[in-house]
């Protein structure tokens, strides 16, 4: 199980604390190194070992460019990306990235990030002040059909897209939205 980028600001790895009980291993991964240390250091504490849970600090986007691969040849059945997609220019090519490391027959792709509004876009600094410092590619969260295109681009079969979870946040009114998809073809062509 790969689960890029979720959980590693909430330090405790809470999505993965969540999903261990059913999975045989799970990999975190992010592009900072200190989030990666913090979720390392919390899998230690739960007495897991490294087989079982660990973090890795990757570029997910520059991954599979490396000679070394982080992942071992790893497939995952499962790939979650939780609250990351906003920060991602092309979220084709980061699809594509993730949908690489699944299994090819039936593994899953699980995206949950925002829906987009419009008072977000000029209002998210204000939502989220810990964005200020970081890339933030779409700002205002994200409209269906840009998911489910992304997904489909991907390869990805049964796609599904569903408003998840409501949130109010510094008076604005926040919809989390969670998508998945199926991967069953052996070639994803990368741009
Ligand atoms: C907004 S945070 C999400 C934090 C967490 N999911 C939560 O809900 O608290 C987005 C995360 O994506 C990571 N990230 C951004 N670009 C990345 C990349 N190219 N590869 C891997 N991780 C990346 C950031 O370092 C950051 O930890």
């Amino acid at each position: 199980m790969l689960i890029p980028s979720y959980l590693l600001r909430r330090k405790e790895g809470l999505l993965s604390q969540h999903l261990a009980p059913y999975a045989k291993s799970i990999v975190g991964v992010d592009i900072s190194q200190g989030m990666v240390d913090l979720y390392n250091a919390s899998a230690v504490n739960q007495g897991l070992l490294p087989e079982e849970l660990r973090a890795v600090c990757v570029d997910i986007l520059s991954e599979g460019l490396r000679e070394d691969d982080p992942f071992g040849s790893q497939r995952f059945d499962l790939v979650v990306c939780a609250s990351a997609y906003h920060h991602f220019e092309s979220i084709d090519n980061v699809t594509k990235k993730l949908v690489s490391h699944l299994k090819e027959d039936g593994g899953t792709l699980m995206v949950v990030d925002l829906i987009y509004s419009e008072s977000l876009v000029d209002g998210l600094d204000e939502v989220f002040p810990e964005h200020e410092d970081g890339i933030v590619a779409h700002r205002g969260g994200f409209k269906p059909e840009a998911i489910i295109n992304a997904f489909r681009n991907a390869g990805l079969e049964d796609v599904e897209f569903q408003p998840a979870i409501n949130v109010k946040k510094k008076g604005h009114s926040l919809q989390l939205f969670l998508a998945k998809g199926r991967r069953t073809r052996r070639d994803i062509v990368q741009s």
